[in-house]
């Protein structure tokens, strides 16, 4: 099958978050399974320079001139293409926010554009010699996709993936009409959205096929409490919704090769797990104390992610033998808030404000006790690396956190199927509550190996999943076909 995957953010090329990492993943498991895969995504200037041997591909669209850099997917045969324009691309950092943290006023445009040429690519209107039997959308950024190829009459099947619902790409009617976009795409049952333009609508609308990264995540957005508004239409088509957990690169997250890892390690080998702890420890200088459980936090500060569950409870926690280290960004508030603690109780708490992959590699394999304590998770990666790497997670029992963490219950515990600790309130004693119960299953060593052992051998490769997108995809060009006869 010939599949278009087109994302604002592929690994290792730009990242802020786990689109990233499936967008930079998911392709090469479908590649290796003999399908023929190519991504299109927006040429960052971080994006061309981490690019392999970029070829500049001069085309030509409606008239005027377009540039795409062909390469592949690094360290994969993955064909990727570039769009390479600076007007609207050309900028470093953070692909959705300007330097003051608000959305960059055109993003409407920029993402308009990178939809037009996905649509020309898919017709051959630029000349490369390729078509997709279907193309596959991820997230806002490329809900115009689906609309815009509804107007042609041979297009290939879409798949539409929804990474995170809270996220819409929300617009004034202005920017509808600045657009240009067909005006019988101006309807409720359309883009229209209470008076705003909707870039998800998009896809939810016109997708032949949607999918979450979860199938919790599925059903919950089907409800009024996690459906951002969208849970009328989302139950509208519940035929054509499902939901499939994401898989990792099990190469570049593995505890038993990992380059950022002072030590390697692996489940027979988890006591080397100590010496990451104490290079942990080293480099935020907190005292390197046996006794003393690491609790890690790693991802984007925002509501979603629970970080509030966590101020609200760090004067609890100074009360236990805890250290915290945390690594991440986003509000400005809750970074205000744990800088402050940290600089209250250095020898406690750790926290580095911004983004640093080879730490977070780094937390992953040091800290004991991984915390996630979100109010939703369409999936969430980290609980998973945690689990590869030995670090037990605790998480709030929701979405992709509920599919993929087995609570520590004594059955659970007796059985050898404990990976991690789940709580089901997001409200800060909850929390509390739950690192407790950590604890004290981690003063019984043996039963903590076990636990850890339990998540390093879960298989969350792609294997599973990629098949999984496959009959998604069938289904997507069997729905199609079924529409034209
Ligand atoms: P989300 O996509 O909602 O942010 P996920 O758990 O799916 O959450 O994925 C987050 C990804 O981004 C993980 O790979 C995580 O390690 C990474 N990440 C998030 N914040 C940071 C940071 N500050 N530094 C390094 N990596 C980060
Ligand atoms: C989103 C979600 C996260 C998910 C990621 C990749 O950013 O918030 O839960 O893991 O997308 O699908």
């Amino acid at each position: 099958m010939k599949v278009l995957f087109i994302s604002s953010e592929v690994f290792p090329l730009m990242k802020t978050g786990g689109l990233a990492d499936v967008s930079g993943s998911l392709p090469a498991a479908l590649s290796a399974l003999g399908h023929d895969v190519r991504i299109l995504m927006p040429a960052y200037p971080e994006a061309i320079a981490a690019a392999e041997t970029p070829k500049q591909l001069s085309l030509r669209q409606a008239g005027s001139q377009l540039t795409l850099l062909s390469t592949r997917l690094p360290g994969t045969a993955v064909p990727l293409w570039l769009l390479d324009a600076p007007a609207s691309f050309g900028r470093f950092g953070n692909p959705y926010l300007a330097p003051n943290g608000a959305p960059w006023p055109d993003n409407a445009e920029r993402f308009a554009l990178l939809a037009r040429v996905a649509v020309d690519l898919t017709q051959d209107r630029l000349g490369l010699g390729w078509k997709p039997d279907v193309v596959h959308c991820n997230d806002w950024q490329t809900g115009l996709i689906p609309p815009l190829l509804s107007d042609e009459p041979s297009r290939p099947a879409v798949l539409f993936t929804v990474h995170n619902l809270a996220y819409q790409g929300l617009f004034p009617y202005e920017t509808f009409q600045r657009l240009a976009l067909p005006p019988r795409l101006w309807k409720m049952e359309a883009l229209e959205f209470y008076g705003q333009l909707s870039f998800i609508k998009g896809g939810l609308v016109f997708a032949d096929r949607i999918n979450t990264v979860s199938p919790s995540y599925a059903e919950e957005i089907q409800t009024p409490e996690f459906g951002c508004g969208l849970d009328g239409l989302l139950r509208s088509r519940r035929s054509c919704l499902s939901g499939i957990l994401n898989g990792i690169d099990d190469v570049a997250w593995n505890p038993a090769t990992d380059p950022h890892l002072p030590a390697t390690y692996g489940p027979d080998t988890l006591e080397r797990k100590k010496i990451n702890r104490a290079a942990l420890r080293q480099r935020f200088g907190l005292p390197d104390d046996q006794e003393v459980a690491v609790l890690g936090m790693v991802g984007r500060m925002v509501e979603q992610k629970g970080v509030d569950l966590l101020i609200d409870i760090l004067d609890d926690l100074l009360q236990l033998p805890v250290q915290l280290v945390i690594l991440g960004s986003g509000d400005k508030e809750f970074e205000r808030s744990f800088e402050r603690a940290a600089a209250a109780c250095p020898e406690r708490i750790a926290v580095t404000i911004g983004y640093d992959e080879p730490l977070a590699h780094l937390i992953e394999a040091g800290a004991d006790i991984f915390l996630m304590p979100s109010r939703f998770e369409p999936c969430g990666l980290n609980q998973l690396y945690s689990q590869r790497y030995g670090t037990v997670p605790i998480v709030r029992k929701v979405g992709g956190l509920a599919d993929t963490v087995e609570d520590a219950t004594p059955e659970r515990i007796a059985a050898g199927q404990a990976s991690g600790i789940v709580f089901e309130t997001a409200k800060p004693a909850f929390l509390l509550e739950a690192i407790y119960r950590a604890l004290a299953l981690y003063r019984e060593p043996e039963v903590w190996r076990a636990i850890c052992k339990c998540g390093m051998t879960k298989d969350f490769s792609w294997r599973k999943s990629a098949s999984q997108y496959v009959e998604l995809y069938r289904e997507a060009l069997a729905g199609l076909n079924a529409g034209r006869s």
